[in-house]
């Protein structure tokens, strides 16, 4: 079996339900279950035995220890983070607390499962760290895209937290030998995505009539990837992966952040047709420190390990529109107490 920690948030729920509709080897989803984590988005699993649910934190190193005993897992995949890039803003402490010091302790149990396993379990063994593009900082207009040997220059409380938990990742293989795996994506959208992120929170936003906040001149460019694609290259990196390596993922889909919002606008207004969301676009103060460009060169895990994406921009953002539009009741069901307060944190003065 696997372990998945952060299995109920995003990605991980994403991971996990691909995942099993794939295979039948089980998954142990470790997750602390913060704002983030929704249990709601694995409920056609409940009935799974191949699902198993843990609530806890990769920082207890008594309870990973104890789980990874029990369950004796082939390999981590560590999706488990504080994610949005905002909240860092906001405070950096749980991000420092979760990102640098639960990975430095998920790493520390992991380490001493693997020293006793033996020795074809622990050459079979994987600890495979999901990470982002944005430890490489901000690319002006013309800099070509990231590559794997491109210089760490972390620019947010966020990706400097995901860098440090990088760099320990890879000092636990080049010290200990872990046989580890790191994966930098870019950002990704689809089912699922909590509406604070760019894309849910435009639609959920234009859907009650409200602003869509775009972030200073709107010109800011991000490289979007498919969430489904996004498993689909995690689970190649595990299969194939060459410990020790690091693999860029990305969906060669770079947009600046006004085409994304002017692009939803109009699919909506395709199924709402005497709607006008244009008219919804308000630009805000832009977020401090904001990187400008991300780009990812993801030729090396095509040439390597020939995986692709299987959904353009085009497909998937319809995709991921028609579930938002379907799935009101997920989005009202997040829309807790806590949302709010975020919202009126983030966006004061945005009626
Ligand atoms: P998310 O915020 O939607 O989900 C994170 C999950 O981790 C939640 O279920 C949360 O409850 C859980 N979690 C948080 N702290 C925990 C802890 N201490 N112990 C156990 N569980 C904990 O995030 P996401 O967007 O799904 O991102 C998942 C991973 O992928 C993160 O590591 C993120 O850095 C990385 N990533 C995200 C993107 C993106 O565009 N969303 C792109 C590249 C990489
Ligand atoms: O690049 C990968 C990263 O992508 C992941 O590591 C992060 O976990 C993920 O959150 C994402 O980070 P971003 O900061 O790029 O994503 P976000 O959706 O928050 O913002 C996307 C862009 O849209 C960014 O340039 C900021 C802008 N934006 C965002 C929000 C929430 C707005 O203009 N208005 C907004 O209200």
């Amino acid at each position: 079996m696997i372990l998945v920690t952060g299995g109920a948030g995003f990605i991980g729920s994403n991971f996990v339900l691909d995942w099993l509709a794939q295979s039948d080897e089980k998954v142990i989803n470790l997750d602390k279950l913060t704002y983030a984590g929704n249990l709601h988005n694995l409920s056609s699993l409940s009935q799974d035995p191949r699902h198993i649910f843990v609530q806890g934190d990769i920082g207890d190193s008594s309870q990973v220890s104890q789980l990874l005993a029990q369950y004796q897992p082939r390999a981590i995949i560590n999706l488990a983070a504080e994610s949005h890039v905002d909240r860092s803003i906001h405070g950096p402490a749980d991000f420092i607390q979760t990102n640098i010091l639960g990975t430095f302790r998920l790493l520390e149990a992991t380490h001493a499962y693997w020293r006793e396993l033996d020795l074809p379990a622990k050459q079979d063994f994987r600890f495979l760290h999901v990470s982002t593009d944005e430890v490489y900082g901000s690319l002006s207009k013309n800099e070509p895209a990231f590559t794997e040997e491109h210089r760490y220059e972390p620019n947010s409380p966020y990706s400097a937290s995901k860098a440090s938990s990088d760099h320990l990742v890879r000092a636990y293989h080049h010290t200990y030998g872990l046989p580890v795996l790191t994966t930098n994506c870019s950002n990704n959208y689809g089912p699922f995505q909590f509406p604070e992120k760019l894309i849910p929170l435009m639609i959920a936003n234009a859907l009650e009539g409200k602003p869509l906040p775009v972030y200073g001149d709107g010109q800011q460019v991000r490289d979007w990837l498919y969430v489904t694609d996004h498993c689909s290259a995690i689970r190649r990196v595990l299969e194939g992966g060459i410990p020790g390596e690091t693999y860029n993922i990305g969906g060669w889909n770079e947009k600046p952040n006004i085409e994304i919002v002017q692009t939803i606008c109009t699919l909506l207004e395709e199924s709402y047709p005497t709607a006008d969301f244009h008219k919804l676009i308000t630009h805000v103060e832009d977020r401090p420190g904001h990187d400008r460009r991300y780009a990812i060169n993801a030729m090396k895990i095509e040439r390597e390990l020939n995986w692709r994406p299987g959904e353009t921009f085009a497909t998937g953002i319809r995709k991921t529109i028609h579930w938002y539009v379907n799935n009101q009741q997920w989005v009202a069901d997040v829309q807790t107490g806590a949302y709010q307060e975020w919202i009126n944190k983030n966006y004061a003065g945005l009626s």
